[in-house]
């Protein structure tokens, strides 16, 4: 009898251990998982980038599109390589309008840089002959390789205080990578 208490109380005790450790392992798992990801790079998400791509003088309402690099500071898993060339854009100004219109350079088939005519009054992309006017849009539509328009990109323009106190408009894009091959523009994870 004594003997059969003292196996009640060890299972008793026993289940109790396990009902805590398992009560334990449910409330400290999300929390490791949320303090890693908050302290790991490799967990971090994607960022997208707001580039300064230029100054506004270096756009002129002609109409005609300017070409520039993409540069940023790029990180991997641990290291940050400041600078770094991650695309282009172009920038377009009509007559008269205060601020460009931005398309980035990837083309939306397969992803290769897109080029502009000689005469530079339409985009051409090298590899398989997409055609685009300067509003981004394809010439010959859905006949067109690439499977839909240029891609734009958000743009404002921000004013700061140059050398000798005169003031600069600069040009800032926010720099988006975006699938290939699709239709519809879908951001890269
Ligand atoms: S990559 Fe531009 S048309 Fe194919």
């Amino acid at each position: 009898m004594v003997e059969s208490n003292m196996n009640n109380n060890r299972r008793t005790f026993v289940a109790a251990i396990v009902a805590v450790a398992a009560g334990a392992l449910a409330t400290l798992t999300p929390l490791a998982v949320g303090v890693a990801t908050f302290l790991s790079p490799l967990f971090r998400k994607h960022k997208n980038h707001h580039v300064r791509v230029a100054l506004l003088s270096q756009v002129p309402d002609d109409g005609l599109p300017r070409y520039f690099p993409v540069l940023t500071d790029r990180e991997d898993a641990w290291n940050r390589t400041p600078q770094q060339r991650v695309g282009a854009v172009y920038l377009v100004r009509s007559a008269g309008e205060a601020q460009p219109i931005a398309f980035t350079a990837k083309c939306p088939h397969a992803g290769c840089f897109i080029g502009t005519t000689s005469g530079a009054d339409q985009f051409k992309c090298p590899c398989h002959t997409s055609t685009f006017r300067l509003d981004g849009s394809r010439v010959r539509g859905d006949e067109e390789v690439s499977p839909r328009d240029m891609d734009r990109l958000p743009l404002e323009l921000r004013k700061i205080n140059g050398e000798n106190g005169l003031s600069v408009t600069e040009v800032w894009v926010e720099y988006i990578d975006f699938q290939t091959g699709h239709k519809q523009a879908i951001r890269t994870a």
